[in-house]
C-alpha cells in the first residue's frame, strides 16, 4: 500500500491568535490551600494516629467491608510485586496514609465520607480502603495546581528517575498530556507535524489548539500491514516543505514506541528538530518503560525530546488514567504547559490516582536496572517457542528494518499463514482459553508483557497458539483467506482544519450521499485506534469500504455517532 503524501488546499484563515490560556497572574491568584492552618488544638486532634478505623463493618446486604470481600483470582498467586519498600513509603503515598488514619470528623467531599456512605455493592468489589483514602484536596494533601508538599517533592523523585527538568502528574491520561503538549507549543494557525496514525487524542488537541496539521504517513508495506515509527527523513522532509511555503511550526509530534511496540529514531530527529530550535513532543504512552533495562530501547528524553508523555497506567503500574508529563531542555515554557494543564484537568483530581503514580515511580526506583529481568526473560522465551511454532509469525526488530527498535515487552502474533484473522484467534483464544489480548487487528494480536506477567499465563498463551495452530493447518487457501488491507490515507484532501471542522454545523447523511461530502466526525476503528476519517477530511469510497470492512471483521469503529456505519456526520461546508 502507497501512502502518498496529503494535499492540504487551505484557505487561508490560520491568522495566529493568542491561545486562550490562563495568563500567569490568574495562576497566582488560584487558590493556595496550603494557607489554611489548623489551630495547636485542632492540630493535636486531627494526628491522633487511629491505625485505620475503617468504616463500621455494616452487617445488611446494602453495605460491604474489606472482610467481606471474597477475591475469586488474587492476583498474589502470579505477583511479581516486590516487598514493601525498605526506605518508608512514598512521599504522597505517605501523606496519603497519614491524613486518612487521622481521627476526622469530616464535613468535607466526596460525599462518601471517607467510606462511610460508600455503596456496598463496590466495597463488596474492592473493599473500603479505596474509599477511607479517596481523600479531596486537604491542606496535608497538597495541591496539583500549586504544589508545594508531597506533590511536589512526588513529582521531583519522577523527575530525578525519569531524566526530565520537571514532571507533571496527570490524572487524565497521556490523552490530557497530549492534549496540553501540543496547547503549549502550537498557537492557532501554527503547523504540527504529526504522523498520520497518531492517537485521537493528538487530533482533538488540534481542535484545541487550533494548530494546522501536515501529517506524515507511515509506511506500511511489511508482512504485517502494520504502520510503522516515523523517519528522520520524513520528518525532515516536511519540516523543508513549511519553510518553503514559509509556514510557522510548532512543533513536531511523533508517537513513539507505537502500539506495537515500534521505536522512531529520536535521537536524529530531536537533532533535526533542535537544529531549528523546534520542540519535539514525544507521545510514548506505551513507553514509560524505556530505558529501564539494557535490553529496553532508550527512552525519548535519553533521545532529546522536550516533552513527553508517558501512560504510567499502561507498562507500569499506576492506576488507569494516571500518566506523567515530562520536560526537558528550554525550547518550550514550562508556565505554560502549567497553565494548559491546569485549562484542562479537573478541579479535584482523584488522590488514589496521585498517590498511585508516586508508588509505581517508587516501585521502579526500587531496583531500575533489573526490575524488567523477569519479564523480559519471559517475552524472550515466549518469543523463541512461538517461533518454533508452524503458521504462527513473530513480530521482531527485523520486521521493521527502518527502525532502531521494537519494544521486547510488546508481543505480537501473527496468523495470516494458517487462514486466520487477527480477530478470529483472538475471539478462540478468549472463548477457549481464557487469554484476553491488548490489541487486535486484522492479521495479529498483541500482548502487552509487564511486571505482572507471570509464567502461568504465558504458558497458556502458548498453549492456546499451538492449538490454534494445529486445528487450523487444515484451512485450505491460507493466504487468501486474510485480506491484506489497512486504512488508507494517501488519497487525504482536508477541507477543513480539524478546529473549524469541529465547529462547523453538521448534519447526518446515509453513507452513500456522505461520498465527497466533508466528514464531521472522526472515525477510528477500535483497536488500534488510528483515524481513518478526520474531520475537515473529504469522505472516499476507498475510506468508507475500508472501515466498512474492519467493522464487519469485528472491529469497534469509535467516533462514528452511528457505529454500524449506515449514516454519517457530515459539515455544512459552503
Ligand atoms: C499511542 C497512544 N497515545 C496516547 C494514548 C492515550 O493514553 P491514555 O489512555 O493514557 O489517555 C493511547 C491510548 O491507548 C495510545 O495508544
Amino acid at each position: 500500500m502507497l501512502y502518498a503524501s496529503v494535499s492540504l488546499p487551505l484557505s487561508s484563515p490560520f491568522t495566529p491568535k493568542n491561545t486562550n490560556c490562563f495568563s500567569p497572574s490568574h495562576f497566582s491568584e488560584f487558590p493556595n490551600k496550603f494557607s489554611f492552618k489548623p489551630s495547636p488544638t485542632i492540630l493535636s486532634y486531627c494526628f491522633q494516629v487511629r491505625s485505620i478505623t475503617l468504616p463500621e463493618c455494616r452487617q445488611n446486604e446494602n453495605t460491604g467491608t474489606a472482610s467481606n470481600v471474597s477475591i475469586a483470582n488474587k492476583p498474589a498467586e502470579c505477583s511479581n510485586s516486590p516487598e514493601l519498600p525498605p526506605r518508608g513509603l512514598p512521599p504522597l503515598v505517605s501523606a496519603l496514609k497519614a491524613s486518612a488514619e487521622q481521627n476526622a470528623a469530616s464535613f468535607h467531599f466526596p460525599g462518601h465520607n471517607r467510606g462511610h456512605a460508600a455503596p456496598a455493592s463496590m466495597t463488596q468489589l474492592i473493599g473500603i480502603r479505596p474509599y477511607v483514602h479517596d481523600l479531596p484536596e486537604l491542606p496535608e494533601l497538597d495541591n496539583l495546581f500549586c504544589p508545594q508538599g508531597p506533590i511536589l517533592e512526588a513529582q521531583k523523585q519522577a523527575a530525578k528517575l525519569f531524566g526530565s527538568s520537571k514532571t507533571w502528574f496527570l490524572v487524565g491520561g497521556t490523552t490530557c498530556g497530549i492534549h496540553a503538549a501540543i496547547m503549549a507549543t502550537c498557537s492557532p494557525g501554527d503547523y504540527l507535524i504529526l504522523p498520520r496514525n497518531c492517537h485521537v487524542s493528538a487530533i482533538s488537541a488540534m481542535v484545541l489548539s487550533g494548530a494546522v496539521p501536515k501529517y506524515i504517513v507511515p509506511d506500511c508495506k511489511n508482512d504485517w500491514d502494520l504502520p510503522g515509527g516515523v523517519t528522520p527523513l520524513q520528518v525532515l522532509k516536511a519540516i523543508k516543505e513549511l519553510e518553503l511555503e514559509g509556514k510557522k511550526l510548532g512543533a513536531v509530534f511523533i508517537t513513539s514506541p507505537t502500539y506495537h511496540g515500534v521505536c522512531s529514531n529520536l535521537a536524529e530527529i530531536s537533532e533535526i528538530c533542535h537544529s531549528r530550535k523546534i520542540p519535539l513532543i514525544v507521545d510514548e504512552a506505551h513507553g514509560a518503560h524505556l530505558g529501564f533495562h539494557p535490553k529496553l530501547p532508550r527512552s525519548a528524553l535519553q533521545q532529546g525530546a522536550d516533552i513527553t508523555v508517558q501512560s504510567t497506567h499502561k507498562v507500569l503500574c499506576s492506576l488507569t488514567q494516571s500518566s506523567m508529563l515530562h520536560m526537558s531542555g528550554n525550547i518550550v515554557d514550562k508556565d505554560r504547559i502549567s497553565r494548559c494543564l491546569q485549562t484542562l484537568q479537573t478541579t479535584s483530581p482523584s488522590y488514589l490516582l496521585l498517590a498511585s503514580l508516586d508508588a509505581a515511580r517508587a516501585q521502579l526506583s526500587e531496583s531500575p536496572d533489573i526490575v524488567f529481568n523477569k519479564s523480559i526473560e519471559l517475552a524472550n522465551e515466549a518469543k523463541c517457542s512461538l517461533k518454533r511454532i508452524p503458521g504462527i509469525s513473530v513480530l521482531e526488530n527485523s520486521s521493521f528494518p527502518n527502525f532502531p527498535a521494537v519494544d521486547p515487552l510488546r508481543l505480537t502474533i501473527g496468523f495470516w499463514e494458517l487462514g486466520l484473522s487477527g480477530y478470529e484467534a483472538d475471539e478462540i483464544l478468549d472463548r477457549d482459553f481464557g487469554i484476553v489480548c491488548e490489541l487486535v487487528g486484522n492479521k495479529s494480536i498483541t500482548c502487552a508483557l509487564n511486571l505482572g506477567t507471570c509464567r502461568d499465563h504465558v504458558e497458556r498463551l502458548l498453549s492456546g497458539i499451538k492449538h490454534l495452530a494445529s486445528t487450523c493447518s487444515s484451512i485450505q487457501n491460507p493466504k487468501y483467506r486474510v485480506l491484506t488491507d489497512h486504512a488508507l490515507f494517501d488519497d487525504i484532501i482536508m477541507k477543513l482544519i480539524p478546529r473549524d471542522a469541529f465547529f462547523a454545523s453538521k448534519r447526518k447523511v446515509t453513507v452513500k450521499e456522505s461520498l465527497g461530502k466533508v466528514s464531521g466526525e472522526l472515525i477510528c476503528p477500535y483497536p488500534p485506534g488510528i483515524p481513518v476519517l478526520i474531520p475537515g477530511e473529504v469522505i472516499t469510497e476507498r475510506a468508507v469500504d475500508y472501515l466498512l470492512h474492519v467493522r464487519s471483521k469485528g472491529a469497534d469503529i469509535s467516533g462514528a455517532s452511528d457505529p454500524l456505519l449506515s449514516s454519517i456526520v457530515v459539515c455544512d461546508v459552503l
